[in-house]
């Protein structure tokens, strides 16, 4: 006897058509409710937006190319969260732009090395990796001591993340300190300064 189902199963038809609309359907129940949120990621609690110092920080980071050698983005998995801490969650990375979750790790992942060494540490590591991990293969950036930084883009790049959101980041008083805030300072101390705010919105580590 034909059920209904053996209807559906035995008529290419009847069958295409209904498939198409389930999927149309589950599609819409997706994609309908993006249109209507402001933002599908809210950042973390307690997440800040990158200081002056911190925003040339990064744009080193970017420009000496550590990404090639580490991650930022640490995987919900025993192995990872062992070593490293709390999983990343995408509400760390909302003022990351363009993120540097990286896809290479030569080196550790460095998504919440904040806190973890020392100003210091930090100072001697880059110079010269070799002084204070002996089998380092990481490159010395000794140069960054040496160059001062450039305020004159300061004020124009706190200018453009605030069009990008999320909200307004920075304050007219923020914008109006910040080449202050750069003044006689290095490249190192910046990268420095990024470093050490890396994935400290979470609190959690082993
Ligand atoms: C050629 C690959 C390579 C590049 C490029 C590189 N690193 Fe590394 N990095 C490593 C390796 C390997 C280690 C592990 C040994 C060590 O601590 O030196 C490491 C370790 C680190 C650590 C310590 C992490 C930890 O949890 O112990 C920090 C911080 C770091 N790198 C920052 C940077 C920064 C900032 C840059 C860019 C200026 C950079 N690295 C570029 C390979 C690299």
């Amino acid at each position: 006897m034909a059920t209904g189902h053996d209807k559906v199963e035995t008529s290419v038809a009847l069958l295409v058509i209904l498939t198409v609309l389930v999927i149309a359907v589950g599609g819409l129940v997706e994609i309908v409710p993006l249109f209507f949120q402001k933002s599908t990621t809210e950042p973390v609690e307690g997440l800040k937006p990158y200081n002056a110092l911190q925003i040339e920080g990064r744009d080193v980071y970017v420009r000496e190319g550590c990404y090639l050698c580490h991650s930022q983005m640490i995987r919900p998995f025993r192995a990872e969260t062992e070593r490293y801490g709390h999983y990343s969650v995408a509400g760390e990375f909302v003022y990351d732009r363009p993120f540097q979750w990286g896809s290479k790790r030569t080196g550790p992942d460095l998504a919440r090395v904040g806190g973890r060494y020392s100003d210091d540490w930090h100072r001697v590591h880059l110079m010269n990796p070799r002084d204070v991990v002996p089998e380092s293969i990481m490159p010395g950036y000794p140069w960054l001591a040496k160059n001062k930084l450039d305020p004159g883009l300061i004020q124009r790049k706190m200018r453009t993340f605030n069009q990008l959101g999320p909200g307004t980041p920075y304050s007219d008083e923020d914008i109006k300190n910040a080449p202050a805030d750069l003044d006689g300072k290095t490249e190192m101390d910046a990268l420095i300064a990024y470093l050490q705010g890396m994935g400290t919105a979470i609190k959690v580590r082993r």
